[in-house]
């Protein structure tokens, strides 16, 4: 039977290219592995083709932007898709600026090219979408997305102007944790929208007992030559229009995850997958980590 190629990149409604396997870092930068550690795992990942790195303001409140920003530098810029996220309560007229302006500064960067809001909070979309546009217009992002938003809160943000121009969903999405496949995958598809799946390793099985060492997991594995891990990965990159970000703190670890688009689940695999984790069958409301 003839392998399914799995694409690398993905194009956004813009027609920017972006690979299909990122970086998160939630966590680094706080000292729970070396800093150079964390640091070189980062620039192994870009040297890999993983040049998509994902923080936030609150990932220890400032930190893992400054270690994005360490590993970084030297590096071309331009072959880098940095992403940052403001927090709902900073996603305001004037705040927003601030907050990016920051994010900018830790970074070490003149610009982001996507720009999130983390998760809905009291200001009103309008608001934020107008803030966001204007730091397009300063040239400080090149996009904005939004993270966190089910579809009703999808479509919500459209009726705002330019509410359309989001480029990005990002949500958590892993093989224990399908309920974005009921609606939302489809539909941010169908709005030329990309879906950004965080957490893709149940954060490394924790968040979903028994997830890494299921017999549907572990016997895909090994047919492929690859780890769970792997599997984990190559599970939500079958939708064509899903980004990945897994976090590593090792060069181990990311290298791993670089390879994780080598192989094709056959259908025999992923009906065993399906039958150990089933697609869900009725609107599940967004899992939050
Ligand atoms: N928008 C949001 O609200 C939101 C929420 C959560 C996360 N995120 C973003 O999404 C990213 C990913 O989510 P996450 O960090 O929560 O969880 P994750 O990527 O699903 O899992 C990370 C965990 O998996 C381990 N791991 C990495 N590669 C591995 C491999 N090849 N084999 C075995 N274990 C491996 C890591 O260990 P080591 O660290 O030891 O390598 C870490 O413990 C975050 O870092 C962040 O950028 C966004």
């Amino acid at each position: 039977m003839e392998e399914q190629r799995m694409e690398r990149t993905l194009r956004l409604s813009d027609g920017t290219e972006v690979p299909r396997l990122g970086q998160g870092t939630w966590y680094l930068g706080e000292g729970l592995s070396p800093r150079s550690q964390e640091r070189d795992a980062l620039r192994r990942g870009v040297e890999l083709g993983m040049t998509l790195i994902d923080t936030a303001e609150m990932y220890g409140e400032g930190q893992s932007e400054q270690l994005v920003g360490e590993a970084i530098q030297g590096l071309d810029r331009d072959k880098l898709f940095l992403v940052s996220k403001v927090y709902p309560f900073h996603a305001g007229r004037d705040q927003l600026a601030r907050s990016l302006e920051a994010s900018l500064r830790r970074m070490k960067t003149d610009y982001l090219d996507l720009y999130l809001l983390h998760w809905r909070g009291a200001v009103p979309f309008a608001e934020t979408v107008e803030a966001m546009e204007r730091q397009v217009d300063r040239g400080l992002i090149r996009r904005w997305g939004v993270s966190n938003l089910d579809r009703a809160d999808m479509e919500e943000l459209l009726e705002t102007e330019p509410g359309n121009r989001c480029a990005v969903d990002q949500v958590l999405y892993h093989l224990g944790s399908r309920g974005v496949e009921y609606d939302l995958v489809g539909w941010l598809a169908r709005h030329n929208m990309a879906m950004m799946a965080y957490c893709p390793l149940a954060q490394g099985g924790r968040l979903r007992r028994g997830l890494l060492k299921n017999p549907a997991v572990q016997e895909a594995a090994r047919a492929h030559g690859a780890t769970p891990a792997q599997v984990l990965l190559n599970f939500v990159l079958q939708k064509e229009n899903v980004i990945a970000i897994p976090k590593a703190s090792s060069c181990a670890h990311v290298e791993e995850n670089a390879k994780a688009m080598d192989f094709s689940l056959t259908p025999e695999e992923r009906r065993k997958l399906d039958q150990a984790f089933p697609p869900p069958r009725r609107p599940v409301p967004l899992d939050i980590v």
